[in-house]
């Protein structure tokens, strides 16, 4: 079984003086937890700060974004070299960079290659549409986010994948954990075709799309589900403290 697994998106949500009350309110019990990884993504510009305040305890940061070339004239980007050097995971192709920031699945592809080049590790979010959803095309539409994000790809072990269907994002209409749980034992089943049976059920599965306190048990009590990525309620000590807290219990029952 891959890693329980709980990621924090803060978008673009923190200044750097909120960035650094968040963990400083949310560090203690964090670190006190078990049994889970857990990781923050702050913007880029709280980055350092995030990472020296959780510096000695096993709370992991990470990066919402990154550019695919590691230097050079390119105004504006941040590398994946200068990101190893803060941090040790990185999102790749969040559907709001697919639909605001028009990445491809070709773009996604570059930028997983050069987040695993310079030694950090993404984490692959896909996800359909709510019109794909309601025309039957989930399952081929994962499939093909998949399929091309993952061409050329060979490092399973440092991969993640996040399913987040797009119409429960931020809408506080989470997908059902059924529903979750059949859309990731496909993916599971994709990548032990990309990588083979093993490297495959290493990697942890997260489900993404208005995960709460309240309704979290219910995705890590599906056994393909190794845990969430979590926007809104990232933004809460306390509720994400609890969201990883629950994990932690359910998944020490499995
Ligand atoms: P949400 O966001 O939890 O606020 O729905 C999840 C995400 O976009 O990763």
């Amino acid at each position: 079984m891959a890693t329980p697994f709980i990621a924090g998106n803060w978008k673009m949500n923190t200044t750097l003086r909120e960035a650094v009350a968040l963990v400083r309110e949310m560090r203690g019990e964090l670190a006190r937890l078990d049994g889970v990884e857990r990781v923050l993504c702050p913007p880029f510009i709280s980055l350092a700060a995030v990472s020296e305040l959780v510096a000695g305890t096993p709370i992991k940061v990470g990066a919402q974004n990154l550019f695919h070339e590691q230097k050079g004239a390119y105004t504006g980007e941040v590398s994946p070299l200068m990101l190893r050097d803060l941090c040790e995971y990185v999102i790749v192709g969040h559907s709001e960079r697919r639909a605001c920031f028009h990445e491809d699945d070709a773009v996604v592809n570059r930028k997983l290659k050069a987040a695993v080049a310079a030694g950090l590790r993404p984490i692959l979010c896909v996800g359909e549409r709510l019109g794909e959803r309601e025309s039957g095309r989930a399952e081929e539409v994962v499939t093909a986010q998949l399929h091309r994000a993952l061409e050329g790809y060979s490092d399973a072990a440092s991969l993640v994948v996040a399913y987040e269907p797009v119409w429960a994002i931020g809408t506080g209409k989470a997908a059902t954990p059924d529903m979750a749980g059949a859309m990731m034992a496909l993916i599971r089943r994709r990548l032990s075709e990309a990588f083979g049976d093993n490297p495959a059920n290493g990697i942890p599965l997260l489900y993404g799309g208005s995960v709460t306190s309240q309704n979290i048990r219910g995705f890590v009590e599906q056994p393909p589900v190794d845990g969430a990525l979590v926007g809104g309620a990232s933004l809460r000590a306390a509720d994400f403290v609890e969201i990883v807290r629950t994990t932690a219990q359910v998944r020490a029952r499995m």
